[in-house]
């Protein structure tokens, strides 16, 4: 058997010319979403109007029961991002000043960002190896009598173990809301992602499966964080005097008001974000094949009973399986440049611990790096295939049938 050049290396790359040229740009814009932004221009209603029978936004409320009834709950407020929508979880489940909430040492800034928007204090927890979210066996150390809440993020579209958390909330006495920024869609135990813990965020910004450009959810099953949490977003005084909200007018609030156009271009995302889901499953599926028997490269560990939506494919290396001496981030980067050559994308999505952020250093400057050393592994020894242009729930089986053949070839060359 002849061994093929790597493209690193003169060889022809395996992702062909006509191959690239189909690549399918994130994210897709139908004809059916820009009838659904003409609708909203020719109706000329751009915002919520107050009425005497209470706020009028027909796209907006549409599009909040239309994602409610998607993840599996029972009450979706459309904010403008993620990171509002988190703030707005962590609020309305009453987390404030003097509390410290348990997240994930692996996550992107706004999930911290949320916690402290908050009033309350980001205490990291390190990460599961294999899955890249929190540890439950790490959480226990890190209860102290300030421990008020976990922010349980779904990273890369896969739910965090919930089993050992709900059992941890349960015995502590801990409020658990969730990140699910990156997965709406999958399920832990059939149960949506967002829907486990009292309260969520979810964000559509333009990177996501749900792509609408900017903007967010708050998602909960409880009454009570729903209208606490619709008073928050909307700085309180647009909302009609019911006894409802009347009891939430000593709170602070914000403005996290949505527009009537994003909104409707977002529900005809939402009418195929099943099938952009379904795409990246797919796609995910012809990739493991490949990886299956492949030394040394880990295609995503999926737990039993969880569904990924694959937000992101993080590949990991094991070094001692591959025929080099290259280690740690020298091996991932040769790696990378070498799938690069071939024509493959991949993506490094964030580069150490959040603790180590300067927004974090200069809360707490004692919580390095060192701490979280699962973390700091998976940095090293890990990236993402594909990215935020070409993500994999968008691209044909084609590409990653080539995909698959260009990690085989360069995990079975790469010296
Ligand atoms: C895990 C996670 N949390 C929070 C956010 C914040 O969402 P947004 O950018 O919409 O504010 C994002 C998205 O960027 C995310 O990926």
């Amino acid at each position: 058997m002849t061994t093929p050049t790597l493209a690193l290396r003169g060889g022809p790359p395996t992702v062909t010319a006509a191959l690239a040229a189909a690549k399918i740009a994130w994210p897709i814009v139908t004809e059916a979403d820009r009838q659904a932004v003409l609708r909203v221009i020719d109706r000329k209603l751009l915002w919520a109007q107050t009425r005497p029978e209470g706020l009028y936004a027909p796209e907006q409320s549409a599009l909040e029961q239309e994602f409610a009834a998607f993840v599996g709950a029972k009450y979706a407020l459309a904010v403008n991002g993620g990171t509002a929508g988190l703030h707005l979880a962590l609020a309305a489940a009453g987390i404030g000043p003097g509390d410290e909430v348990l997240t994930s040492a692996f996550s992107f800034l706004a999930t911290p960002a949320a916690i402290l928007h908050a009033g309350a204090t980001p205490v990291f927890v390190d990460i599961d190896p294999r899955t890249f979210n929190l540890d439950p066996a790490l959480i226990a150390a890190k209860i102290t009598p300030r421990t008020r809440a976990l922010m349980v993020v779904d990273i890369h579209g896969l739910c965090a173990d919930f089993g050992p958390i709900l059992e941890l909330a349960r015995q502590h006495n801990l409020i658990l809301t969730e990140d699910a920024c990156q997965a709406p869609g999958a399920t832990w135990q059939g149960r949506g992602a967002g829907t486990i813990g009292l309260t969520s965020g979810f964000s559509v910004n333009g990177t996501k499966n749900f792509a609408v450009g900017e903007g967010g959810f708050m998602v909960t099953n409880d009454e009570d964080a729903y209208y606490k949490a619709n008073w928050m977003k909307q700085v309180g005084e647009t909302l009609p005097a019911s006894d409802r909200t009347m009891q939430f007018q000593h709170l602070l609030a914000w403005n996290y008001r949505v527009q009537e156009l994003p909104c409707a271009f977002g529900r005809s995302q939402l009418s195929r974000l099943a099938e952009v889901n379904a795409t990246g499953q797919r796609n995910a599926a012809i990739l493991a094949d490949y990886l299956q028997d492949l030394p040394g490269v880990r295609a995503p560990y999926i737990p039993q009973g969880c569904i990924s939506v694959y937000h992101k494919y993080r590949i990991r290396l094991v070094p001692e399986e591959l025929n080099t001496k290259l280690r740690g981030a020298a091996l991932r980067d040769a790696f990378m440049a070498a799938l690069t050559a071939e024509g493959v994308d991949v993506d490094l999505w964030g580069s150490a611990p959040l603790c180590a952020h300067p927004m974090m250093q200069a809360r707490n400057p004692g919580d390095t790096a060192h701490n979280y050393p699962n973390t700091v592994a998976m940095f090293a020894n890990s990236f993402c295939l594909t990215n935020d242009v070409f993500p994999i729930y968008a691209q044909p089986a084609a590409l990653m049938h080539a995909y698959g053949e260009a990690l085989r070839k360069v995990a079975r060359n790469l010296i």
